[in-house]
């Protein structure tokens, strides 16, 4: 089992959208996958809602999960699912800090924008304190969301910042997608979404499974070190 975290202090960076779409293509390359909703918006509620019965196989969803049961939701479906993904609200308070207290890697998302970097640099700071008050090691690594196929210099630079300052980038990025949001707007699984709906659900599928694949291959790096 991986528990992976979604953390940033900041509110639509791409957390859930990533929490969701990562849950997606791990389960459909056969893990299981307990996804666990610790956010009082509860995104992932609405999301099930809308998808009927119409979830993925092998997948489990907790949802209303507070600072209260979240640690015990996240050691039970550890115990059970070979991948535990908790997406949290964008700002730090208790459940925050004891899923990121949990975590084997937190995914830090963020936009091609100073103001983000700003923001991932403070959950970074969160992420170590807490290495510290628990002595081990959090791994963490920033993911690039929302990008687009033109990469302005703005986003260029801040990469290039964040690689100075030692923090690790997940190799593939989750790209700007119609059908990344689509999920939020029809429900269902990414893998139902047809061409009439939404535009190249092909490219999308393609993208995710590359994410849950760099994600596997980061946690991997991480047990071999
Ligand atoms: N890769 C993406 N492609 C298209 N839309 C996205 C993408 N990521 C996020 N969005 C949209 O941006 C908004 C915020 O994303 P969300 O995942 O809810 O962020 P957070 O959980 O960090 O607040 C939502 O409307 C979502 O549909
Ligand atoms: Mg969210």
């Amino acid at each position: 089992m991986s528990v992976i975290v979604l953390a940033s202090s900041k509110g639509g960076v791409g957390k859930s959208t990533i929490a969701l779409v990562l849950a997606h293509a791990l389960a459909h390359a056969g893990g299981s996958v307990a996804l666990i909703d610790a956010d009082p918006n509860s995104p992932m509620d609405a999301w099930a809602k809308l998808s009927g019965g119409n979830l993925p196989e092998r997948f489990t969803l907790n949802v209303g999960v507070s600072e209260d049961s979240i640690i015990e939701k996240i050691d039970e479906a550890s115990e059970r699912d070979s991948f535990v993904i908790v997406d949290l609200e964008g700002s730090a308070n208790m459940a925050v800090s004891y899923a990121i207290g949990r975590a084997d890697l937190v995914l830090v998302p963020l936009q091609g924008s100073q103001l983000d970097a700003n923001e991932a640099a403070k959950v970074i700071r969160l992420i170590e304190r807490e290495a510290r008050a628990y002595r081990r090691k959090i791994p963490y690594a920033a993911i690039l969301s929302r990008t687009s196929f033109i990469k302005p210099r703005t986003a260029k630079h801040i990469e290039s910042e964040i690689r100075g300052a030692g923090i690790d980038i997940l190799p593939v990025e989750m790209t700007e997608r119609d059908a990344f949001k689509a999920l939020f707007s029809f429900g269902g699984t990414l893998y139902d979404l047809t061409s009439e709906e939404v535009s190249s659900p092909d490219k999308a599928c393609a993208n995710a499974e590359a994410l849950a694949q760099a994600v596997i291959d980061h946690l991997r790096g991480l047990k071999d070190a």
